[in-house]
């Protein structure tokens, strides 16, 4: 076996952001087919798609109504089948976007319950109850602001951890696990190569706590003999919010998931010894329960590491506030943790945009914003839409080649220097960086092993491979001849640069 997945890299597409083929400003799947070559020449090995299904779109396609329908603003399934054979004919693998917590309100289950009535049947595929007099049944809070529950004419009120369109589903209900197992074969079938799972971590609800409770475990059991009865590992990733390593270990045991994203690595600071701690201690989790580490610096979810580097010195996923940054440092830090990230043993996340070195846009008028937890929050979170703006692939003007039409956001005035076709074959560019690290990171193999080092440096080595990142802020002597660098070196490593070298 293979295992391609224990190194892999996985590039997140967006696909309302990707490109777009029919000029109505979303992105679409005959969008993102048209530039797979653009992906192969990347150098990554698989691609994980954001939500494409039958939604009304009240959180982006994390709101689903038919998860085996496609979008008409995305295509249709005959494209996604399409993407899926293009997609395999260039080497890539393609993994979708479960989203088995909620489902949208306007799914046919939710429209019945709602229908039907209380003590109805339909109600019991989702948490529908009695409020405490006026009250909510409980004190659980929405992510994107506000109580978890909502309650309706009859008095009854329902469950949902993010928006109210987004019923969540009650687990304890056998129709909801025939129901995923049967549209993970519908995916299967098609040939996907695997599932980003939204929101492992919430399926089952307890008493007091709607997370990581234990019982997940079992549909995750569940899932794995289904994937294995596919030829390819077929596998799952898990979106685990779980309070410490070790319990996201949970999702990655052997009879479970393939892999589970590192949000711990994401938040970490930029700093020696965080930095150092938080890779040691998710090898060594991860590497309890037979997984592989994964490692990720941006998302669809949080504000570009580009932007939010520069200032998560202090440890705030900051990023969110149209604050005056200065870009080119952030770009400089930016570069010099992706070589870092690159450099480590395991699967890599990289996030659409990242490789051209895309700011946060943090200007963007309210009127334009769609994030749904921008909209409901009380506090200033869920500015999720500044990571969302579409990608610039050529040209002076927006829409930057994105699409025949504009772009659902608008992109900034001065994102020429950054488009794909502005970056490709330049040398030094972040495009060219990413390629270049992708490219020497295929023949990287081998544990880790911490290096000796000067404060404020980091460094590491695998086999004869060696990564040497200085965090600090005075420039440190190297020696040797440099494979890679994340910014221009020559006798000395200047603060916030990466260097890759062969130890000899
Ligand atoms: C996940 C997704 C996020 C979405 C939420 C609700 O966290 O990544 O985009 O809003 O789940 O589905």
């Amino acid at each position: 076996m293979s295992q391609w997945w224990r190194d892999a890299v996985i590039y997140q597409v967006y696909p309302r952001s990707f490109a777009d083929s029919d000029g109505d400003g979303v992105g679409d799947l005959p969008g993102i087919r048209t530039r797979l070559p653009y992906l192969r020449d990347l150098g990554v090995d698989a691609v994980w798609l954001s939500p494409f299904f039958l939604s009304p779109q009240a959180d982006a396609g994390y709101d689903v109504t038919d998860y085996r329908v496609v979008d008409p603003m995305f295509g249709t399934v005959a494209d996604a089948e399409a993407l899926i054979g293009d997609a395999h004919d260039l080497g890539l693998r393609v993994i979708v976007d479960l989203v088995p917590n909620h489902s949208s309100s306007e799914h046919d289950w939710f429209r019945r319950a709602l229908a039907d009535g209380p003590g109805s049947a339909f109600r019991k595929r989702y948490h529908f109850r009695r409020g405490v007099g006026d009250r909510p049944p409980n004190d659980w809070q929405s992510l994107f602001g506000g109580p978890a529950w909502t309650r309706l004419a009859d008095g009854e009120w329902y469950l949902h951890l993010f928006a109210p369109e987004q019923p969540d589903f009650n687990w304890d209900h056998p129709a909801v696990a025939d129901e995923f197992r049967s549209v993970l074969r519908f995916w299967l079938d098609l040939g996907v190569d695997g599932f980003r799972i939204d929101v492992a971590h919430g399926l089952v609800k307890g008493a007091d706590e709607c997370f990581d409770q234990d019982g997940v475990h079992d549909i995750y059991r569940q899932w794995r003999r289904i994937l294995d009865e596919y030829p390819g590992e077929r596998i799952g990733v898990a979106e685990a919010w779980a309070p410490t390593l070790d319990r996201v270990a949970n999702y990655v045991r052997p009879d479970e998931l393939h892999q589970a994203f590192n949000f711990r690595y994401l938040a970490a600071d930029w700093e020696a010894g965080t930095q150092r701690q938080v890779i040691s201690e998710s090898i060594a989790a991860m590497a309890a329960v037979g997984a592989p580490p994964t490692w990720v610096l941006s998302s669809h979810d949080v504000p570009r590491h580009q932007t939010r580097l520069m200032r998560a010195v202090t440890g705030e996923v900051a990023g969110r506030r149209a604050e005056p940054v200065d870009p080119a440092a952030g770009l400089r830090r930016a570069r010099a943790a992706t070589l870092l990230m690159l450099a480590l043993p395991g699967s890599a996340y990289l996030y659409q945009g990242e490789e051209l070195g895309l700011p946060e846009v943090l200007d963007l008028p309210d009127s334009a914003r769609q994030d749904p937890a921008f909209h409901r929050a009380t506090g200033q979170d869920g500015y999720r839409d500044g990571c969302r703006v579409p990608l610039p692939w050529s040209g002076d003007a927006p829409p930057y080649g994105f699409g025949p039409g504009d772009s659902w956001l608008p992109q900034p005035p001065d994102w020429a220097g950054l488009t794909v076709a502005a970056q490709e074959g330049v040398p030094g560019s972040t495009l060219s960086l990413y390629r270049r690290a992708l490219s020497v990171r295929r023949a990287l193999s081998g544990d880790l092993a911490w290096l000796d080092s000067p404060p404020g440096v980091l460094a590491f080595r695998r086999g004869d491979f060696a990564c040497i990142v200085n965090l600090g802020v005075t420039s440190v002597p190297i020696d040797g001849s440099v494979l890679l660098a994340s910014s221009p070196v020559d006798d000395v490593l200047p603060p916030d640069t990466t260097i890759w070298r062969t130890l000899r």
